[in-house]
């Protein structure tokens, strides 16, 4: 059960729990498409998600209870769809700056918008857009983040306990209220058309900008170093050579 009273205009003032589900994306994509009015801001939330999708077609695993697997919709219909990348900007910073409350070092958003702590992966974002015309009418943004689990069969996954040795767990309640403040202020912010200090930001805050790095692209590996993503949040990678190439999400891997 969550019990929030989030410090927000309109973010998590709907709440939906289910205590089992398959992905909290797809019932919020249910809600969506059955046609009932779904407030902005609404948040679905369990805490034990049997089938959690993340990007590339992958799953996201949590234990049940132990982390925040929720989905927020929003209803962005000031953005254009060219400009869907927005939004993964200010989730991640919200979610950045949520986090940053607790740990002051070695946080990052690497690329497009995954929340890491040195090397391993502490969340992961998976953001569904529907349009309505050129704009964007929903946005279903997934987020799991791995809170007070302490075991990973994974060895480049991390919660924020294991991170910040804290010898108790965080209250998910608490946790999540937070969060969704910070996400309110950062989706606010792209609303206000602030977006050439949101993306200065995400650079400031990017793992691996501006250092040299393996990628990989079509299972070949190459050296280069992050200089920055265009407008549609391409990522812009400077070889060794010099040329600067844009990629897209699914055209290129980093080497950890
Ligand atoms: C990724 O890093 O690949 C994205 C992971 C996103 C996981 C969250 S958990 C809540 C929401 N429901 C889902 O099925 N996926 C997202």
């Amino acid at each position: 059960m969550y019990k929030i009273q989030p410090n927000t205009l309109f973010t998590g003032k709907t709440l939906k729990y289910l205590s089992k589900c398959h992905s909290t994306n797809d019932i919020a994509a249910e809600m969506i498409q059955s046609g009932i009015n779904v407030f902005d801001g609404t948040v679905i939330i369990t805490d034990n998600q049997t089938a959690g999708r993340g990007q590339r077609g992958n799953v996201w695993e949590a234990i049940i209870g132990e982390n925040l697997t929720f989905s927020l919709i929003f209803k962005p219909t000031f953005l254009k769809a060219s400009e869907q990348f927005q939004l993964n900007v200010a989730v991640s910073l919200g979610v950045f700056d949520f986090l940053s409350e607790f740990i002051d070092e070695n946080l990052s958003v690497k690329w497009s918008n995954d929340i890491y702590c040195e090397d391993k992966k502490m969340g992961g974002i998976l953001i569904e857009n529907t349009l309505q015309g050129y704009n964007i009418g929903y946005s279903v943004v997934g987020i799991g983040l791995n809170i007070n689990q302490m075991e990973f069969d994974n060895l480049r996954a991390t919660s924020l306990r294991k991170v910040s040795q804290n010898p108790l767990k965080y209250d998910l309640s608490e946790m999540l209220s937070k969060l969704l403040e910070n996400l309110e202020k950062n989706y606010l912010r792209i609303k206000n058309g602030d977006y050439e200090s949101l993306k200065n930001r995400y650079l400031t805050n990017m793992y691996r900008f501006q250092e040299y790095h393996y990628f990989r692209k079509d299972g070949q590996q190459f050296t280069g170093q992050i200089i920055g993503i265009d407008e549609t949040g391409k990522l812009g990678i400077e070889t060794e050579g010099g040329v600067v190439l844009y990629f897209d999400f699914k055209e290129v891997e980093f080497v950890i």
